[in-house]
């Protein structure tokens, strides 16, 4: 944020291979050939337009597992401690060492980007439905604001924006346990992979309501409390179950911060409406022509 840039090219990097992932990873067969393939890596790397700074960034964090082990760290004080010193004993050293690699890379790189890319979502929605940003500047700027109510107007549009545009959309797979699932009418025997979109979810009139397509946050204060709970249960954008986002309290506050402080600040407007920005995604979603003007708020 302070050099008002994309640091390293991580964002862009990280929707680049992601893009390629999101198609070339749902089919196993091509990965060995492509983005699973280390020559080709390695070849793709020398390009400027296919920089991967997530691959440093995995060199780094492989370095710093190595050296926690090598000096026998248990002290737990850091971040990295916690986690390396969590490792279960039952599994193999390869396939801890990877999922170590995971968590620390989705927690200081991956969560680092969506949280960068789910506030500008929220922006967007906001400034592309410029009536729901005036109500919400103008709640937020009162001084009799509500600010003890559970359920703000801030969280209101964040998880509105959230569900319209998941920031991050993985297929989150599950295996199928051993008793096998009743899904829809059918039968999926156990050991299969299962997936539930997000944007499928996050777009089921019966639990949403018939205007699913629009960037409502009122939603999310009119339902009564079963509708709520069906919603947040429903709500995909971290995940559910085993693999859940350990990260969405934190991602909650710091958005929820980040966005009454600048809503309190500033006025926003988006630069042009033609092109209209629009939203693509692979995985990671991307702001498309979103540009946007930035003045002091008048007092
Ligand atoms: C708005 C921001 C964020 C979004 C939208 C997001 C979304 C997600 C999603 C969809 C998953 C996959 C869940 C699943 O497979 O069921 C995930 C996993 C994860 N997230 Fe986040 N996340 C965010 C912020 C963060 C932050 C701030 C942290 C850490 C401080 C974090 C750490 C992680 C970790 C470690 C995992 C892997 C969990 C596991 O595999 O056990 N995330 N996140």
């Amino acid at each position: 944020m302070k050099s008002h840039s994309d640091f390293n090219g991580w964002i862009y990097s990280f929707k680049t291979i992601t893009g390629f992932a999101a198609i070339l990873g749902q089919i196993p067969e091509v990965c060995p050939f492509t983005l699973g393939n280390d020559t080709v890596m390695s070849f793709l790397r020398r390009f400027q337009t296919f920089p991967d700074p997530t691959q440093q960034f995995i060199v780094e964090i492989e370095k710093q597992i190595l050296k926690h082990d090598s000096e026998h760290h248990t002290c737990g004080k850091s971040f990295i401690c916690e986690v390396l010193s969590g490792r279960s004993t039952s599994k193999d050293q390869e396939s801890e060492h990877a999922e170590a690699t995971n968590i620390l890379f989705e927690t200081f790189f991956a969560a680092a980007a969506e949280i960068a890319v789910t506030l500008g979502t929220v922006f967007y929605c906001l400034l592309t439905n410029f009536d729901a940003y005036e109500r919400l500047v103008a709640i937020l700027r009162a001084p009799t604001w509500p600010k003890s109510l559970e359920l703000t107007p801030e969280k209101a549009a964040y998880l509105e924006s959230l569900r319209l545009y998941p920031s991050y959309s993985p297929p989150m797979e599950r295996i199928v346990p051993s008793q096998g699932i009743e899904a829809g009418g059918y039968h999926i025997p156990a050991g299969n992979i299962v997936s539930v979109p997000q944007y499928m979810a996050h777009r089921d009139v019966s639990i949403f309501g018939e205007d699913i397509e629009v960037f409502r946050p009122e939603r999310w204060f009119e339902a009564d409390e079963s509708s709520l709970r069906r919603m947040e249960n429903n709500f995909l954008a971290f995940g559910k179950g085993t693999g859940v986002c350990v990260g969405r309290d934190l991602a909650m506050l710091e958005i929820r911060s980040c966005l009454f402080g600048l809503l309190q600040r500033f006025d926003f407007e988006l630069v042009s409406k033609k092109p209209l920005p629009r939203i693509t995604m692979y995985w990671m979603l991307d702001h498309v022509n979103f540009k946007v003007c930035l003045s002091h708020a008048c007092k």
